[in-house]
């Protein structure tokens, strides 16, 4: 990692209001650099720009010369002349930076609401998609799609929000998503905040991808890196309604079959969850470490 990506995501990317983290920047910078690397090509696109933390970064690791197509609603904020000031702030923050946004490839408007051939007419096919605009299920539903259909073979999707359970519905249109394909793409690595999915003929090349960040010891430098729970703002249309609370127990159900759901297509070797997570190589072994953690 070169020095001037390293201060930006441990220093630059904090003077932007957003949510990225750190360890989520990692796994972009290895992801997209990856793809370089290996001459995997396509254009990036990102679902929820808010002000621009994560689509500065994706400017910051890909170079000017790269296409970054970016669509929000911008309607948060007002402005004395009650405008929404979510655009202008975002234009701003990219000045501020020495990122001047490129207006041409920023689609103002509901996502749910566009179509495939309007995103690869303007970037072809995709390589790598970040989906982090409206949490509710249908949000995610129709945003998957739209990646799924315009993702390159070798492309990758990043959902955010994956396991939050103040976003219930981000996790079971994930499962969804995931299971709907058939086996045709599996969840490769799961952050705190994030579950990164590819088609099943690339999961191994970007297990090792993620493998090697682990290995050059690059996430350790991410103290404070992991923030707390995030939630959008209030100002949007996303609250759960009332009948769909986070404390309806059904609905939690549904997100922790979920959870797992996700968590199965990330092995898809057909290995237990529980053997991987505990280390052990062996069911009896790893039933008993789990009896005796409990006990603990
Ligand atoms: C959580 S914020 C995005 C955060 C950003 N990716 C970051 O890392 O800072 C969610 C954004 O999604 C946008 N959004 C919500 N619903 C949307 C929709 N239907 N179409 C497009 N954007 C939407 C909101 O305006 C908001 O800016």
């Amino acid at each position: 990692m070169n020095s001037a990506i390293r201060k930006f995501i441990f220093h630059d990317l904090q003077t932007v209001e957003g949510y990225i983290d750190p360890p989520d920047a990692l796994v972009f910078l290895s992801l997209l650099q990856g793809q370089k690397d290996r001459n995997l090509v396509g254009g990036i696109a990102e679902i929820g720009v808010f002000y621009g933390r994560s689509y500065f970064l994706l400017r910051k690791i890909c170079g000017s010369d790269e296409q970054i197509l970016a669509i929000d609603l911008f309607d948060i904020g007002q402005t004395t002349e009650g405008m929404p000031s979510q655009y202008s702030r975002f234009l701003e923050n990219g000045r501020r930076l020495g990122m001047p946004v490129d207006e041409e490839l920023i689609v103002r408007g509901d996502s749910t609401r566009l179509d495939p051939a309007q995103l690869t007419a303007k970037i072809g096919k995709i390589r790598f998609f970040s989906i982090d605009g409206g949490h509710m299920l249908q949000h995610v539903t129709a945003d998957s799609r739209l990646a799924m259909e315009t993702l390159a073979d070798h492309g990758v999707i990043a959902f955010d929000d994956t396991f939050n359970p103040a976003w219930p519905e981000v996790t079971v249109g994930v499962a969804d998503f995931l299971r709907k394909s058939g086996g045709a793409f599996s969840a490769f690595c799961m952050t705190k905040y994030k579950t990164y999915v590819c088609r099943r003929e690339f999961h191994e090349l970007y297990t090792e991808l993620i493998a090697e960040i682990g290995r050059s010891g690059r996430l350790r430098s991410c103290r404070n890196g992991v923030s707390g729970l995030k939630s959008c703002p209030s100002s949007q249309p996303d609250q759960p309604p009332d009948g769909l609370r986070t404390d309806d127990p059904v609905r939690h159900e549904r997100f922790f079959r979920a959870r797992l759901s996700i968590a199965e297509c990330a092995w898809p070797t057909g290995q237990s969850i529980l053997r991987k997570a505990s280390g052990c190589r062996n069911k009896k072994a790893a039933r008993e470490r789990a009896a005796r953690q409990k006990l603990q």
